[in-house]
């Protein structure tokens, strides 16, 4: 005759197999959930002096707005995620990390990419100073120094304080140090930092050495 112990046993084995094969089936009526269509928004932007008009998906960035649809390929996708700067274009006069933007927040903006900032016959004052100073190795993370070095200039002319100089009307020619705090957000992987910064300082018309290196 079977124990009370070995019934119980059994009991609960049988009990654990058949909890075990519930929750092996599908439920019922569960369905596959279904993806939300994409957004689709139309959006018009002034790429290099000329008027571009896109239907894109809401969460598409303006690098990949640029790169994937434009084939402006000259605007580098580096980290994706606002570390390394070598997204950088210049939207409106301000420099900013095109991978961190969605395009549709740009409708109407001016966007101004290497591309428009000179050509091979007619180089961009900053392009032909990086060329003269070696200003880049593997060439990478250039498209996005030539663009912060032309808006860091650009910044400091206009007067817009940076962490290190805060009053640039005390001393309206930049350090080397402060132009290269300002060029912080723009990492350079073969370390080519000393010859971008005499690139700039020639182009603001001075050499590193002038500006207190
Ligand atoms: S790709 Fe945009 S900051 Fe690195
Ligand atoms: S030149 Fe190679 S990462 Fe800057």
């Amino acid at each position: 005759m079977m124990s009370e112990i070995e019934m119980s046993r059994r009991g609960v084995l049988a009990g654990s197999a058949a909890a075990a094969a519930l929750a092996a089936a599908p439920p019922a009526e569960a369905q596959p959930a279904k993806a939300p269509a994409p957004a689709i928004m139309p959006v018009s932007l002034t790429i290099n002096g000329k008027r571009r008009d896109l239907n894109l998906d809401t969460r598409t960035t303006l690098l990949d707005a640029l790169r994937e649809h434009l084939k402006l390929t000259g605007t580098k996708k580096g980290c994706d995620h606002g570390q390394c700067g070598a997204c950088t274009v210049i939207v409106n006069g301000e420099r900013i990390n095109s991978c961190l933007s969605l395009a549709v927040q740009h409708q109407g903006d001016e966007v101004k990419t290497i591309e428009g900032l000179g050509t091979p016959d007619k180089l961009h004052p900053m392009q032909a100073a990086f060329v003269r100073h070696d200003g880049y190795q593997c060439g990478y993370c250039t498209p996005g120094q030539i663009c912060s070095a032309v808006a860091v200039l650009d910044e400091i002319k206009r007067g817009v304080p940076s962490h290190v100089q805060a009053d640039l009307s005390a001393r309206p020619q930049p350090t080397d140090i402060e132009m290269r705090e300002r060029m912080s957000g723009n990492i350079c992987r073969c370390g080519a930092y000393s010859n971008i910064a005499e690139a700039m300082a020639e182009v603001a018309g001075a050499t590193v050495k002038e500006m207190g290196a």
